[in-house]
């Protein structure tokens, strides 16, 4: 049905099955024209380029982002090329030595993890991850657990890498926060895994909530553009800051004192290839062109999903089975389904044996994951199910 759309990476890839959309999702032709439109712009305004990006590209850009995510604030969107430098900088905001406390949940993705884990090291540092499983109940205990103490930095994912699972009520939920989080909390939602694929409105709580997501999975346009919504009114000055935290003032005479502009450029970096904000702005633009909202590409999705679901009751494989599925009929859920195998060393056998099978997908630990996307139809899931049978156990 989206094939059409794919045509340049479906080509290079025929006969294979790729099911890493949740990781590498396959970039739509209209990106290779942005490659080439950036390019393009880099020639035509060589040493204008930055400001045609922050006069039109970045604008439009914010744009179709916060209609997407419900909000009102395009300019409290600020780009970086990954998320993990936002991470960095929203820890900058906290007075270095000083006692810090942290709240995240056990499954946030490798970089923060391994990021926290080397920050825990020093003895200000005091860390607290709570088990997002089982995600019936994860709601309670992080609420719980900021009850028990005052909490300066709470982060958390919007649906889970390790799992594909999703916090359940989420705007009640970051309400909730709000609400027993200590005044000056700084609290960060990674919406990476819901971004582009699950509806998800940010308006009731982004008044105190940094909203952290990118363009590399869901939103198809590959890496090097990843986004924070700030809150409007913030005032945090980043100890890391960047040149474009005072672009608009580059002209002006330096001076001692650290400027900040009112807008969520406070969160700025410095140079780099913006390629990427002009090859998610082209994915944006045809899901505006097409009439295409989250919410249809999410109800694509999981009809694949279900297919897939119902294919594999039929299948009886060993490995890929109901009961090793992390997965809750009528509950919201990523677009990946995710599987737990016995041991990484198993999950690293199926990834390198399916790939034997032209099918692709990763695994994280002992999870092997299979991620669904608009370049894929229901005649996919059925072959994928066929090379599935082919020697199974
Ligand atoms: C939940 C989540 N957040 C963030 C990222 C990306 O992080 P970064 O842009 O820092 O590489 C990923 C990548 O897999 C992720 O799964």
């Amino acid at each position: 049905m989206y094939k059409a759309y794919y045509r340049r990476f479906l080509e290079l890839h025929r006969g294979e099955l790729h099911f890493t959309a949740h990781s590498h999702h396959y970039w739509p032709d209209v990106t290779r024209e942005a490659q080439l439109e950036y390019w393009d712009d880099a020639a035509r305004h060589v040493d204008g380029k930055w400001d045609y990006l922050y006069r039109a590209v970045i604008p439009e850009t914010q744009r179709h982002i916060a209609r997407m995510i419900g909000s009102k604030t395009p300019q409290q969107i600020v780009f970086a090329p990954n998320t993990h430098e936002f991470v960095c900088r929203l820890l900058s905001c906290f007075e270095p030595g000083q006692p810090l406390a942290i709240l995240t949940s056990d499954s946030e993705f490798h970089s923060f993890q391994r990021q926290l884990s080397r920050l825990a090291e020093y003895s200000w540092i005091k860390l607290r991850r709570v088990a997002a499983e089982p995600i019936e109940g994860f709601n309670e205990r992080l609420l719980a657990a900021l009850a028990e103490a005052p909490y300066q930095f709470i982060f958390l994912s919007q649906v889970f890498f390790n799992s594909g699972l999703v916090v359940p009520h989420l705007v009640q939920f970051m309400e909730e926060i709000k609400r027993c989080a200590p005044e000056s909390a700084l609290i960060t939602l990674d919406g990476y895994h819901g971004f582009c694929a699950l509806p998800t409105g940010i308006a009731a709580f982004s008044d105190r909530v940094f909203y952290l997501a990118g363009g590399y999975k869901y939103a198809q346009a590959g890496e090097g553009v990843c986004f924070l919504h700030v809150p409007p009114g913030c005032r945090l000055r980043p100890v890391n800051t960047g040149w474009f935290a005072e672009y608009a003032r580059s002209s002006t005479p330096q001076t001692d004192h650290v400027f900040y502009p009112d807008n969520a450029r406070r969160f700025a970096g410095a140079t780099f290839d913006p390629s990427g904000i002009y090859r998610l702005r082209a994915v944006l633009r045809l899901f505006q062109t097409l009439g295409l909202e989250i919410r249809d590409v999410h109800r694509y999705v999981a009809s694949l999903q279900q297919r897939f679901i119902s294919r594999l009751e039929e299948l009886h494989h060993p490995v890929f089975n109901e009961s090793a599925l992390l997965y809750r009929r009528g509950q919201a859920h990523g677009h990946f389904l995710t599987f737990q195998l016995d041991s990484p060393e198993t999950a690293e056998r199926w990834v390198a044996e399916l790939q034997r099978r032209q099918i692709f997908v990763d695994y994280r630990g002992s999870r092997l994951r299979f991620g669904f996307g608009l370049y894929h139809d229901l005649d996919d899931i059925d072959a994928l199910c066929r090379r599935l049978r082919h020697r199974a156990g």
